[in-house]
């Protein structure tokens, strides 16, 4: 089979090749999965560049987590109906597994993989492994959202846009920040109730002006350190942040007696290793939702396999709106 990989971590153009590899077969219990799409998320190429590590110590590396396809083989043990289904995935490259979706084929457990609803492509399939699972965790990890408030921080965010559209899914009223013109707008496509300028507006003052005083009950933040802030200005007493990420400061000093105050529930989340079960009901739930009519799967760019070094770098440069799919 084609595929992509790395030997060496470092810059997407100095270390990702393209050539031929042993088209793997799927082993008892596992799928494999000719891949139409692959999601690269800012975890595959922090893990390229070398600037996270999960431990992981492989000779070479197929990058990408994320995918979407149809099933063409099973292993023993697992129920040959599978062939010919159309399916999305996760943890391609995660837990320990070292060759991902930026392939002609993978093969992976069986609990990976979940049918993809007929309204949905293989790209924009590609899109739901990490980000709408992190955002499904992060929305409903500490209970129902119904009737509650729940601001989402960069709520154009891959993620943070799914968790826009999962949280008004579970009845929530949603505020999202963004830090302009057509993120705001990309925000409330996604059913956000307002958009706020993190970068022009006080966000402290605008929430609890669109809450009558009363601010959130629950946070999901893509910057925790960075928002630290907003978070302590608006979080109603027994509030919860979710916490999928804290670029802007990965080392906050946080108040333990104001956030004992508030007898606040801080809940950091890596996607990867959220317990099974949780992972089980992000996949039914994601793909029930996707199921539903009128939701927006962004994508980014589409590239070939052969343009997966331009793909690295759109996620690198921050400058994209939804998920960037590679097409193996
Ligand atoms: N823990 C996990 O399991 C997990 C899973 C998925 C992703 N992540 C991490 O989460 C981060 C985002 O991933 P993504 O795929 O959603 O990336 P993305 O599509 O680039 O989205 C990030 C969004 O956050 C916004 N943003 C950045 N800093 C912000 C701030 N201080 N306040 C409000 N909004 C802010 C960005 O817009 P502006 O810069 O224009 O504001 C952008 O819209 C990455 O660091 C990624 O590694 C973690």
């Amino acid at each position: 089979m084609r595929a992509a990989w790395y030997e060496r971590k470092g810059p997407a153009r100095e270390v990702l090749e393209i050539g031929g590899m042993p088209t793997p077969e799927a082993g008892p219990g596992e799928l494999r999965v000719r891949l139409a799409a692959s999601g690269v998320n800012p975890a595959d190429v922090k893990l390229r560049a070398g600037a996270s590590d999960y431990g992981y110590r492989f000779d070479r590396v197929i990058p990408n987590s994320d995918g979407a396809g149809t099933v063409d083989r099973v292993g023993a043990g697992v129920d040959p109906a599978w062939v010919g289904r159309r399916v999305w995935l996760y943890n391609g490259q995660r837990l320990g597994r070292a060759f991902g979706t930026a392939a002609e084929y993978i093969a992976l457990d069986a609990g990976l993989v979940h049918a993809l609803p007929d309204e949905l492509g293989f790209a924009e399939g590609a899109t739901l492994g990490i980000p709408a699972m992190t955002a499904h965790r992060c929305v409903f990890a500490d209970g129902s959202v119904a009737g509650q408030t729940v601001l989402v921080a960069g709520g154009a965010g891959a993620v943070g846009h799914y968790a826009v559209q999962l949280a008004k899914w579970g009845g929530a009223r949603v505020l999202a920040t963004v830090s302009g013109d057509a993120k705001a707008a990309h925000a409330l496509a996604g059913g956000a109730d307002a958009a706020i300028n993190y970068r022009q507006e006080d966000v402290v003052a605008r929430v609890r002006e669109l809450t009558g005083g009363e601010g959130v009950d629950r946070i999901v933040e893509v910057d925790f350190g960075g928002n630290l802030a907003i978070a302590m200005g608006v979080l109603k007493r027994n509030g919860a942040v979710a916490i999928y990420a804290s670029d802007g400061n990965p080392k906050p000093q946080i108040d333990v007696r104001a956030l004992m105050g508030l007898n606040a529930a801080l809940r950091f989340v890596v996607l990867n290793s959220i317990p099974p079960e949780a992972r089980r009901q992000a996949q039914r739930d994601v793909t029930r939702w996707a199921a539903g009519g009128e939701r927006l799967f962004p994508v980014a760019a589409r590239f070939p396999l052969d343009g997966i070094v331009a793909a690295h770098e759109l996620v690198e440069s921050l400058d994209k709106l939804g998920t960037v799919v590679v097409e193996p």
